[in-house]
């Protein structure tokens, strides 16, 4: 696929068919996913990879309450049909060790060195590779969040390091119309251009 029809097509999907996906198209993911850029080649990235019923049923039963289980809501009927689920995780000691390296320096080790926290952000970047693949594959992939109070129940039932802390899920699968789950783009309009570049400084047109 062009890689125009990959950036406009995707969009996250929340709705999947009972249908496998083929484990060499995750490999290809994954292959893509670690090709995403990381501050000092860092690549302080994990991915825990859910692909059989029984790993994604434990996902599902580690982030829900047994209530919400019993009698899902279109969301959750939808995302949990997902064959395949990946959590990327990130590792800020892994940066702090590597800026710690002699071509580097930051002995210290101070986290007041960092503008932004890179390690969050590479694996943010290695999710969207992973998302554009999907799209490339004739897959659908969403990406969202844990709940900040079952971060530990995903951990302990994963045995995620405490070195690594999940940045957030993405679902993939084969793609079934929306039911009622389209997300906020439903509601929401996509700010223009102008609104959102400020060419030569911000509060400028051009
Ligand atoms: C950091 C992040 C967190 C998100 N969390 C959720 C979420 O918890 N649940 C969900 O359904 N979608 C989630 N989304 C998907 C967004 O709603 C979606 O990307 C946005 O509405 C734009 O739609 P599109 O990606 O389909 O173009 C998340 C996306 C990002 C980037």
């Amino acid at each position: 696929m062009e890689f125009q029809d990959v950036v406009r097509r995707r969009r996250m999907v929340r709705n999947y068919a009972e249908r496998p996906v083929d484990p060499t198209v995750v490999d290809r993911m994954l292959e893509n996913a670690i090709h995403a850029p990381s501050a000092g080649f860092s690549q302080g990235w994990g991915f825990l990879r859910l692909d059989t019923a029984g790993d994604v049923s434990r996902f599902w039963r580690s982030t829900t309450d047994a209530d919400d289980l019993a009698a899902p809501d279109d969301w959750l009927t939808g995302m949990m049909r997902a064959p395949v689920v990946i959590v990327p995780c990130s590792s800020k000691a892994a940066y702090l060790g590597r800026y710690a390296e002699p071509d580097k320096g930051w002995t210290d080790r101070d986290e007041a060195r960092w503008p932004m926290p890179f390690w969050h952000m590479d694996a943010a970047m290695a999710s969207l590779l992973i998302l554009q693949t999907a799209v490339d594959e004739g897959l659908g992939s969403c990406f969202f969040g844990i709940p900040p109070e079952r971060d530990r129940a995903v951990r302990e039932e994963f045995d995620i390091p405490d070195a690594y802390d999940p940045v957030g899920v993405i679902t993939i699968g084969h793609r079934v119309e929306d039911t009622g789950n389209a997300g906020s783009p439903a509601r929401r309009r996509r700010r223009p251009l102008e609104d959102v570049v400020h060419r030569g400084g911000w509060g400028r047109t051009g």
